[in-house]
């Protein structure tokens, strides 16, 4: 039998009716009301709100009081809790807690898988631990738990655990812990998936997952923590800091009076005009050489006005927000666009930010080292011999959209960096300019370049544009 204890989450409360027969348990999101509660179901409704107790211990206080019947009622609202994610597991040494797994998920499941005393264990290389409210917590992208280490044996055994221990190694190294204690303590990192089992021929249960191996931790931590389902972190447009922090401007103030005013299409022209729709669709590719002719102002203005323009502002409360031609969740425009120009007619080379609602260039500097090691940047990206004539930086205001967006802020981010690649594809493919999106830039160095606070903005993609080379065939 498990010798773990059993307990409610701190965030589940029992409301005893005075006088009355009838008990409710309370979580944030769900209440469960007992009729005619018998007074070992009570008894044991009682325990696991306060110290808890094991399933044993629990079971023959029911059995005690309510007979077979109150029993098994009792299997019954048990595996209801533990479904609903209600039932932490702890272990502890000497009535002071060594582990305590939390579920952090509603299906969570606690498996009781054994724990072979022969066998070497050692930790998830998803799992880590960091600090949460002046607490060890270790958590994993794999685990539906996080474990709470109170206790400064729990962080010795999971140091040790990040090479293969079997528990009597444990035991033997970490003074106060038996190989009983070795034995619960792994069973619980076990069931809450943040150790793997080492095999009889070494390999690791984990690394032979074919599926995982082709993980990264910090895609799958990223990926399980911006998705529902696996946690319980508020999410969506929570608006945590409304009152607290002033939210940025809709439009980021122009960076520099040194300004260069673009031209403006007139889009009803261009209605008339344009190749149809289908046709830049189908047309639409990558290209990453260029004509003996580079693109020049009128082309760039354009490009930025048909992409990337404000059209309006929008005022809303709590937040002002814009409509532009790409579209963003909230319509909160937290992206900007920041241009190395090293080729284009009538605009001097330098470092621009593009102004979305004046529709201007806004000079920040020449090319610098720094501006060249960007430009050198994205043309290695390319692999192609032709320099990009224009490089578009695209950079995030993080704080315009974290502000009202909890756990979903920065994929949220990465999504609006798609449908602005996807919108400036079909814009230059319309226009019979070359194209082409870049998957990798350096966001310290052009954090350095622009002179930017890197957590405040920096880059999250990069675009190249260049002028289309008359008799460019697709390969
Ligand atoms: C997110 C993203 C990242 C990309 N990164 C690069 C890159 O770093 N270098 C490059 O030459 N092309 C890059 N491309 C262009 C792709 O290679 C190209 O879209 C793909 O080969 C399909 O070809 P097509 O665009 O001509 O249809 C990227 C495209 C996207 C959407």
């Amino acid at each position: 039998m498990e010798q773990f204890v059993l307990s409610f989450r701190k965030d589940i409360s029992l409301i005893e009716e005075p006088e009355g027969e009838q008990v409710i348990l309370q979580s944030p999101d769900c209440k469960l009301t007992f009729k005619q509660v018998t007074s070992g179901l009570r008894t044991a409704l009682n325990i696991l709100v306060t110290k808890g107790a094991t399933a044993q211990q629990l079971m023959d206080l029911v059995q005690q009081s309510d007979r077979i019947v109150g029993k098994l009622k009792w299997f019954y609202h048990l595996q209801k809790f533990s479904e609903l994610g209600w039932l932490c597991h702890s272990v502890f040494i000497d009535d002071i807690p060594l582990a305590i797994a939390i579920p952090i998920a509603s299906d969570n499941q606690f498996p009781a898988r054994d724990v072979d005393i022969q066998c070497q264990y050692t930790l998830s290389r998803f799992a880590y631990c960091h600090q949460v409210e002046q607490q060890m917590v270790l958590e994993s992208p794999l685990s539906q738990a996080k474990v709470i280490l109170p206790n400064w044996r729990s962080a010795a055994l999971v140091a040790k655990l990040a090479k293969p221990q079997n528990c009597h190694n444990l035991a033997t190294e970490i003074s106060g812990i038996t190989e009983e204690i070795a034995q619960q303590f792994v069973a619980l990192l076990l069931n809450t998936q943040m150790l793997s089992q080492v095999q009889q021929n070494g390999t690791l249960e984990e690394a032979e997952n074919i599926t995982l191996a082709q993980w990264e931790f910090h895609d799958l931590l990223f990926h399980t923590r911006s998705r529902k389902g696996r946690h319980n972190n508020p999410a969506g447009g929570t608006y945590r800091f409304l009152g607290k922090i002033e939210t940025l401007p809709a439009v980021k103030p122009k960076m520099s009076a040194d300004s260069i005013d673009l031209y403006k299409p007139d889009l009803e022209t261009l209605k008339a005009v344009d190749p149809p729709f289908t046709s830049v669709l189908e047309q639409r590719t990558s290209i990453r050489n260029y004509g003996q002719t580079s693109l020049n102002a009128q082309q760039l203005g354009e490009f930025l006005y048909r992409s990337a323009r404000v059209r309006t502002l929008i005022k809303m409360e709590p937040a002002q927000i814009s409509s532009r031609p790409y579209p963003c969740g909230g319509a909160i425009y937290e992206l900007e666009i920041y241009l190395v120009v090293n080729i284009c007619e009538d605009i001097p080379s330098g470092l621009y930010h593009y102004a979305p609602e004046a529709h201007q260039l806004c000079w920040l500097s020449g090319k610098t080292d720094h501006v060249e090691e960007l430009l050198k940047g994205a043309s290695q990206s390319t692999g192609s011999p032709d320099p990009p004539q224009v490089l578009m930086i695209i950079a995030s205001r993080f704080q315009r959209l974290a502000w009202k967006y909890e756990s979903i802020a920065y994929a949220t981010m990465l999504k609006h960096v798609g449908v602005l690649y996807q919108t400036m594809y079909l814009v230059a493919t319309a226009m019979d300019l070359a194209p082409c999106a870049l998957g990798y830039g350096d966001s310290d160095l052009f954090a350095k370049a622009v002179g930017t606070n890197y957590y405040a903005e920096t880059s999250i993609g990069e675009f190249i544009l260049g002028s289309k080379d008359p008799n460019y065939q697709e390969s």
